[in-house]
Formats: structure tokens, C-alpha cells, sequence
């Protein structure tokens, strides 16, 4: 077959139809050997820069990456890529040393930090599999369990536990907790399955999964850069968050075990929305459930996304503008110290026997701070007693997780807490 240079999925003359070639020639005896010599070829290839000697697309953007190492993990302050899975993992009962746990962090570190660069992880038996890095990072956090059952408890910040229940709750096992959570996102969802899968394998001696949670905004292109994404309500979601120059004050944690620091806290809610519900909502209903206009997302009180709401104004009856029992109004706080940033993702499921209409969808809320429990729980606790949004939404998931600091070039995942002990 001759060689297409504009078509990405062409082969090239590289070693790709020499491996391929040789993989077809051995029979099924021969195959885990094969694999295994096929996977050290990938890795070599893959040491020489590129994921499998697979010409890239021209048009830019899916070469795009994001520096791995950093003073923060990526995946927190990156512009929000367009798709996100969450897998979360419960360590195995034979893995429960801090040695089993440092190996797991070497060899995730190292894969992750590859994939991220645009090389394949070591022994990918696909590397084409990372033709488009497309802005993929990787972010791992720690749950209280994990710290429990390596024995390290006394350095669990008090904040590393399950969220207090909220009134509203109907939280299931399926969606709630973990050992350890990875954050895989990228511009493109093929990016992001073969990242997580490659995760995944790597740490099938170590752990098991314990849920996968699969979300979406829009796709690159169709939204401009930095504009507001719209949740399956059709509201713009987002407008009220922080700007990354305020992370300092609401997300890097800079006090607590040392470990902590530079690292965040990251809170993650499975919420669903009942859509065929909202569907009976007229419009000026909806936006007076969240307090904005549904078309540019402007406070009712004003006329701008970003005009700053006015919770006090009144219309010629006396009446408030914006309803103090909107979504945003309650929210909303007076306190700079209780601010979040939040970073979700829409998901939509194939209807369950058990939903309530013919739609399976709902927020996969993520969100960031230095501490739940003096930033989201303030929130939520007001959200929870009366917000008019939650006649259409339910909490089915709840975790929280530490997220250490970034690396550097040859460090791993969590060597301040994991390293630093016996
Ligand atoms: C499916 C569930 C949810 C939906 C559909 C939703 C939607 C929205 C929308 C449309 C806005 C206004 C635009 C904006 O500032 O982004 C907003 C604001 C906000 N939401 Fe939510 N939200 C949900 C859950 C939550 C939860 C669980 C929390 C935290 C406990 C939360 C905290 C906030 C905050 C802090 C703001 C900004 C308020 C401000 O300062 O203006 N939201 N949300």
C-alpha cells in the first residue's frame, strides 16, 4: 500500500508495518512472546520522541501539550479540555505497603509524564494509540483510605474524610469514594481512552477499579477559547469561578502536613439532573431557578456575563430581581475565604431501568479548593437546605481527594508523603 502523508492514519515507512508484519506472523503460541518483544520495539520508537512513527495531523491543535511537571499538577488551572474521565481505584489487600505504593507511583509518574509529552508510556502495545496528545493531562489524588491503610492517618489533613451528609442526599457506593483518584483529560476523547486505559493496566497488580466516571463539554472548535461552556440545562456554567491569578487564596494549599502543599483539595460530586423534568420549565422560570438570563448568561440584575449580580435590586413591585433562593444567590458568598473552583463535566448515560424519565445525565461536579470543609461544605450546606435548582438535580456521588503538589523531572506522585517515611 503506497504511503499518504496527508492521511494521519496512513502508515508511514517507519517501523510501524515492519512490527505490524511481524505480529501477523507469528501464531497464537508465539503471541505473548511477540507481545512482549513487539511492546519493548514501541517503547524504543516511542523513547525517539514520537508515539509510534505515526504522522501527525497538520492542523495544530492535537499536537498540543501541556508541561507535565510543574510547581502544581496540571489538569487543575489548564483550560478545561473537552473530555474527562475519572477513574477512581482501591489498592489490593496485598498491596497495602507504602513500598507497593511508591513502585505504582514511580512507574504511573513515568507513564503519565510520557503520555502527556506525546510519547507512548513504556511497553504500549499501542502507540499509535497517542497520535493527538491534544492537551491530555494527568492528575492523581489520594483518599483517606488509601492514607488509613498504608498507616499513614497522622498525616491526613482533617479535611481527608467523607463530606458531611447533606440532607438531600441519595449517594451510592457505585459513585462515591476511593483509594486513589486519576483525572485523564484531553481534547479528544480518543486521548483521553487510550491515557486511561494505559493507566489502568499499569496498575492492575496494585488495584483495582473501583468506578469509572466518563464526561464531556463541547468539543474544541465549537465554542471560542475561553468562552463559558453550557451544562445540559443549557445554562452557561462557569461564569462565577476564580481566575487562575486568584488560585493563591483559593485553591494551593499552603498550610497543613507539608506534603499538602502546593497541592489542592478536590472535591467531586456525581449530581444528576432530571432533564425531562426541567423540560415543563418555561424560560423565565429557568432563569429565575438560577438567577441568570439562559441566553448570555448575564446576573438578572444586569445585562453582561460578567456584570457583578446585584443581590439587593428590585423590581417596580418591591420585588427582588434576582430570587434569594436561586442557585447563584445561594451560592454566592460574602466570604472570599469560601470560594471554590469548579471544573465539571457533563455526562449523559444510557437511560437505567430504574430513571426516572427517558434521560441518564447529570454533572460530574468537580471542583477545587485548600479545604472542603471551610470552602465546598459552607456552600453545600446553604445549596442543601434551599436552592430552587434542587427540584431538578440529585447528589448520587460524593469523594474527596488530596492532590499533592506537582514534579519535577524525575520525581514521582506523592514523594513527599509516600518517600519521606520508612
Ligand atoms: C448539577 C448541579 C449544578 C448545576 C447545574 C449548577 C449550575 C450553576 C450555574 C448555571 C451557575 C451560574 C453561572 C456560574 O457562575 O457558573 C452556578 C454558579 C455557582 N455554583 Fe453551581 N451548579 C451545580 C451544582 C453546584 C454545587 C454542588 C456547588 C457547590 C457546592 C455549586 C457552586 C456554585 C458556585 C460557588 C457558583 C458561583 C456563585 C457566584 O459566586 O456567582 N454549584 N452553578
Amino acid at each position: 500500500m503506497p504511503t499518504d502523508s496527508t492521511n494521519p492514519s496512513a502508515p508511514t515507512d517507519s517501523a510501524a508495518p515492519s512490527r505490524r508484519a511481524f505480529l501477523r506472523g507469528v501464531g497464537i503460541a508465539g503471541a505473548a512472546t511477540a507481545a512482549a518483544v513487539g511492546a519493548s520495539a514501541c517503547a524504543e520508537e516511542a523513547e525517539e520522541g514520537e508515539a509510534g512513527g505515526v504522522d501527525k495531523p497538520a492542523d495544530g491543535w492535537s499536537e498540543t501539550t501541556v508541561a507535565f511537571d510543574g510547581e502544581h499538577q496540571a489538569g487543575i488551572a489548564t483550560p478545561q479540555q473537552s473530555f474527562c474521565k475519572l477513574i477512581a481505584f482501591t489498592i489490593k489487600d496485598n498491596k497495602q505497603t507504602r513500598e507497593d505504593i511508591v513502585r505504582l507511583m514511580r512507574l504511573w509518574t513515568d507513564d503519565a509524564r510520557r503520555m502527556c509529552g506525546g510519547r507512548a508510556g513504556l511497553a504500549d502495545l499501542e502507540p499509535e494509540n497517542l497520535q493527538s496528545t491534544a492537551n491530555l493531562t494527568i492528575t492523581v489524588g489520594y483518599g483517606r483510605s488509601l492514607l488509613d491503610k498504608l498507616d499513614l492517618a497522622d498525616e491526613a489533613p482533617d479535611w481527608l474524610a467523607e463530606l458531611p451528609a447533606y440532607s438531600r442526599d441519595e449517594l451510592r457506593e457505585e459513585w462515591s469514594g476511593g483509594d486513589i483518584c486519576l483525572q485523564v483529560c484531553a481534547d479528544d476523547r480518543f486521548t483521553v481512552a487510550h491515557a486511561a486505559r494505559f493507566m489502568v493496566k499499569g496498575a492492575r497488580s496494585y488495584a483495582d477499579v473501583a468506578w469509572v466516571q466518563d464526561g464531556f463539554l463541547h468539543a474544541r472548535g465549537s465554542i471560542q477559547p475561553g468562552e463559558t461552556p453550557r451544562n445540559l440545562f443549557g445554562q452557561l456554567d462557569g461564569t462565577g469561578n476564580p481566575a487562575v491569578d486568584e488560585f493563591d487564596s483559593v485553591v494551593w494549599i499552603d498550610e497543613g502536613p507539608a506534603w499538602t502543599k502546593g497541592g489542592t483539595a478536590m472535591v467531586v460530586r456525581r449530581i444528576a439532573m432530571l432533564l425531562d423534568e426541567w423540560d415543563i420549565l418555561d424560560r423565565p422560570s429557568r432563569e429565575v431557578v438560577s438567577g441568570r438570563r439562559l441566553d448570555n448568561g448575564a446576573p438578572l440584575s444586569g445585562t453582561d456575563e460578567f456584570d457583578e449580580p446585584d443581590l439587593d435590586a428590585r423590581d417596580e413591585f418591591g420585588l427582588p430581581v434576582i430570587d434569594p433562593n436561586s442557585h447563584m444567590a445561594r451560592a454566592k458568598s460574602t466570604d472570599p475565604a469560601e470560594r471554590i473552583f469548579r471544573r465539571p463535566y457533563n455526562y449523559d448515560m444510557p437511560p437505567g431501568p430504574d430513571s426516572r424519565g427517558t434521560s441518564n445525565a447529570g454533572q460530574m461536579f468537580i471542583c477545587f479548593q485548600k479545604n472542603p470543609l471551610r470552602q465546598f461544605d459552607p456552600i453545600q450546606q446553604r445549596l442543601d437546605s434551599a436552592d430552587r435548582l434542587n427540584e431538578w438535580i440529585t447528589h448520587i456521588g460524593s469523594a474527596v481527594f488530596a492532590v499533592p503538589r506537582g514534579t519535577a523531572d524525575g520525581e514521582y506522585w506523592g514523594q513527599d508523603l509516600f518517600g519521606g517515611r520508612g
